[in-house]
């Protein structure tokens, strides 16, 4: 008889009060229905977009999730019981499961992919190989469709995903504004990722630095929204593109926030403004992995972990992720 213990949604969360909305729990582990696999996470993921699945917007791209369950997240770790013959026991898989040791899954309705064992560090499963990469390279190179010459704009730039989009800009020859909150992430930012110009939202005055970019930003690739992307607005290129992926400065409140203060500015410039969804991707991982593992291995693409120990730590862990506290991406280590 295995015992699993796993983080149950009990009520919304208040901001980042994760702690009285969310318990641990345990529960006895119960034999698995035909097509189903059960995984020991080793590792979790943090993930900025789960925190809207907290709260009971019905308006977002995923339902909310329901209080009483367990909470959702991505999951890295070896199959230890299968009844789907794709999925042996041993292998090394990734996928949405739960914040939980054992996670059980039908392996179709939680993206679940046995991930290449020749990589030395697992972790890059949630690194340059991840999900966050996917959603760079996808955000740049197809919905922000940056050419090489071209000055692209990434905000929430030193966390999983911007960190990753302002290397991917990189690569496609780009130059690269990165945006951050405060002086260490700037610095990280200019001197590890190579970035153009950093500015510190926090600090600076983000739209008097725009003004400075030669012929305006030609791309943004959006993770934050709110006063960031009404900074951005009025400093881009005429013609150009905007990949929305997030709006972190969002997900906290159980309403949508009013739009962008400068949506005049999509005319005025001819914008296209393009919101993408990496889920919608995932039947293309066989084209992105190459191009991905490539750089990996040739040093071009480079994640810094931000790693907490023990699943009891998993709100610290999420915390440190949404409040800015961590730089690269927040993984929890289970096991
Ligand atoms: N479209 C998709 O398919 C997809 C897939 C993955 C991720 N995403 C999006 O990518 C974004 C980043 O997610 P992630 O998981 O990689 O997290 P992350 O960037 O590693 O962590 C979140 C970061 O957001 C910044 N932030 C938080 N509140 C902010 C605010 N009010 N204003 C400005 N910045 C704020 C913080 O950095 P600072 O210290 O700089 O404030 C924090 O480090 C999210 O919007 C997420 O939804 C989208």
């Amino acid at each position: 008889m295995t015992i699993n213990r796993f983080w149950q949604l009990d009520s919304h969360p208040q901001g980042n009060d994760f702690a009285a909305a969310l318990s641990m729990q345990h529960e006895t582990l119960s034999p698995l229905a035909e097509g189903e696999v059960r995984v020991a996470a080793h590792y979790l993921s943090m993930d900025a977009g789960t925190r809207m699945w907290m709260t009971p917007r019905t308006d977002g791209y995923q339902p909310p999730l329901p209080l009483g369950s367990k909470m959702v997240g991505l999951v890295l770790g070896p199959v230890t019981e299968s009844r789907d013959p794709a999925f042996p026991v041993g292998a090394m898989v990734r996928g949405f499961g739960q914040w939980a040791e054992f996670t059980t899954v039908v392996p179709a309705l939680s993206g679940l992919e046995v991930v290449d064992p020749t990589v030395a560090d697992p972790r890059e499963h949630f690194g340059a190989l991840g999900m966050n990469a996917w959603t760079a390279y996808v955000g740049v190179h197809e919905v922000a469709a940056v050419k090489p010459g071209e000055w692209i704009a990434v905000s929430a730039a030193a966390g999983a995903t911007g960190s990753l989009a302002c290397q991917v800009a990189k690569n496609l020859g780009a130059h690269v504004i990165g945006i951050a909150g405060g002086p260490d992430k700037c610095r990280f930012l200019t001197e590890d990722l190579g970035v153009d110009m950093a500015i510190d939202y926090k600090a600076d005055n983000v739209a008097a630095l725009l003004a400075t970019v030669p012929g305006g930003v030609n791309a943004y690739f959006d993770n934050v929204g709110g006063p960031i992307l009404d900074a951005v607005l009025p400093n881009m290129a005429h013609y150009g593109r905007v990949a929305v992926c997030g709006m972190v400065a969002a997900y906290d409140s159980d309403v949508a926030l009013p739009g962008p203060a400068r949506f005049d500015q999509v005319l005025m410039r001819r914008l296209r403004i393009e919101g993408f969804f990496i889920p919608d991707f995932l039947h293309r991982g066989a084209e992105f992995m190459p191009v991905l593992r490539q750089w990996l291995d040739e040093g071009k693409l480079a994640m810094r972990f931000d790693e907490t120990e023990g699943l009891e730590n998993v709100l610290v862990a999420y915390d440190r992720m949404l409040s800015g506290k961590a730089t690269g991406k927040v993984i929890v280590k289970v096991a």
